[in-house]
């Protein structure tokens, strides 16, 4: 069928299979481009792979390092008549790449949450590669079931105490407007957004790991975080999904104990702000990301998740200077956070309306970056084609 971009909101229902093994092509090509990694990861598990860092980070040690790559996510296959979803297209696409180049990879696609698909991916490891020495923890989810009470957590995106009243874009219409958002009223929404995106779930996989005896000695784990502007504050750092990342933050040095026998180390990486099916959720955030995008591309400093894992891996990870901040973590969101950045970026804030957001803003590269995401807006792909809703992953057929 001929597949067109169809949106509601923040979300698109339709993703191009071939538009998608393109966004991965790019992403190797880039990797490819920088050049071996001196001593980087030789066989990965990463929890999240599918989209966004997670993928980024998989295709950074696959192609980077020439490692063994393991992919959990949670996507849909396409079926007659109705495209997958974009991990899906992306993680066939990444295989495919993979499996020419010689390099193993191998994808579980279902709930990360859950003990089952711990124990599969555990089998999995166990059967191919014997141990693994460098566990990506990526995931990124509106809830979660607990795997040993059966509760099902939704986390919500609010501000904690007081109203939150800023600037927001509507990203398809370019129309900016106040919006008010209530605080939470209980704290069971704080405690929810804990239990789904905070560290018990990352803590889970790493004891099960260890316990199957499936670190490598002198293992390493990752999870991501984010910080960003004051302006952004109450609705994230300072908003439930801050107080989750407080938590997942704090279980480094829970992991760090479990993974000390083995001399192994984990390690949170705060991320820079950008374009993902799970930001694109965040009230206020997608026009801050606009305006960043204007300025960090104006001073040639503009990164994509690919560039950003690549960086983390051979400059931080693997490349001896990890430059962790007084909290001990890695920061690839060293170049947003620059001075100079950020007041330029507050300065726009301030001018930014709906008549001047296309000239001083990025709105135009925030959605092309949202389009390719669904493998949309790439000049090299045919559209007026037939795409093969049916593309599959090779190793879950
Ligand atoms: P994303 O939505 O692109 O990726 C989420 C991944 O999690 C996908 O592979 C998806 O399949 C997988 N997933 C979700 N629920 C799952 C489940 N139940 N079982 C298995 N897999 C599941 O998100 P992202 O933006 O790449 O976020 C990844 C991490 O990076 C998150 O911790 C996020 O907070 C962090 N981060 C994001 C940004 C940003 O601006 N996007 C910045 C800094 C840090
Ligand atoms: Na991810």
């Amino acid at each position: 069928m001929i597949i067109q971009p169809r949106t509601r909101g923040f979300i698109c229902l339709t993703s191009h299979p071939e538009g998608c093994a393109e966004n991965v092509k790019k992403q190797i090509e880039y990797v490819k481009s920088k050049g071996q990694i001196v001593n980087g990861p030789k066989k990965v598990l990463v929890i999240g792979a599918s989209t966004g860092f997670g993928l980024a980070s998989r295709i950074s040690a696959a192609f980077g390092s020439n490692a063994a790559t393991i992919g959990v996510f949670f996507e849909k296959p396409g079926t007659e008549g109705r495209p997958g979803t974009a991990g899906w297209y992306n993680s066939a696409a990444f295989e495919e790449q993979a499996k020419n180049a010689g390099i193993y990879a191998k994808s579980i696609n279902g709930d990360a949450f859950s003990d089952e698909i711990k124990k599969e991916t555990i089998e999995l490891i166990k059967k191919d590669l014997g141990q693994v020495d460098l566990v990506v923890y990526s995931l990124a989810s509106p809830r979660r079931t607990h795997p040993k009470t059966g509760v099902a957590y939704a986390s919500v995106l609010k501000p904690i105490g007081e109203p939150f009243t800023n600037k927001t874009v509507d990203f398809h219409t370019g129309v900016v407007s106040n919006i008010s958002i209530d605080p939470v009223k209980e704290q069971s929404d704080i405690d929810n957004t804990i239990a789904v995106m905070g560290g018990e779930d990352w803590k889970f996989w790493i004891e099960d790991l260890k316990a199957a005896g499936v670190l490598a000695d002198g293992a390493k784990t990752v999870a991501y975080s984010y910080i960003g502007p004051e302006l952004t504050y109450p609705i994230y750092r300072n908003g439930t999904i801050g107080m989750a990342k407080n938590d997942l933050e704090a279980t480094v040095p829970v992991i760090n104990d479990l993974l000390k026998d083995l001399n192994g180390v984990s390690y949170v990486s705060v991320n820079k702000a950008l374009v993902t099916q799970s930001s694109s959720a965040i009230p206020v955030v997608p026009l801050y990301i606009s305006l960043l995008y204007k300025v960090m591309k104006e001073k040639n400093i503009h990164e994509g998740c690919v560039e950003q894992m690549q960086r983390l891996f051979a400059d931080r990870l693997y490349g001896g200077n990890l430059a962790l901040d007084t909290e001990g973590r890695i920061r690839v969101d060293d170049w947003e956070m620059r001075e100079d950045v950020q007041s330029a970026v507050a300065k726009l804030w301030e001018e930014v309306t709906s008549e001047n957001i296309e000239v001083i803003s990025d709105l135009a590269g925030y959605r092309k970056d949202f389009f390719n995401l669904f493998g949309f807006e790439f000049d090299s792909v045919d559209y007026t084609l037939e795409s093969d809703e049916l593309t599959t992953v090779a190793s879950l057929k």
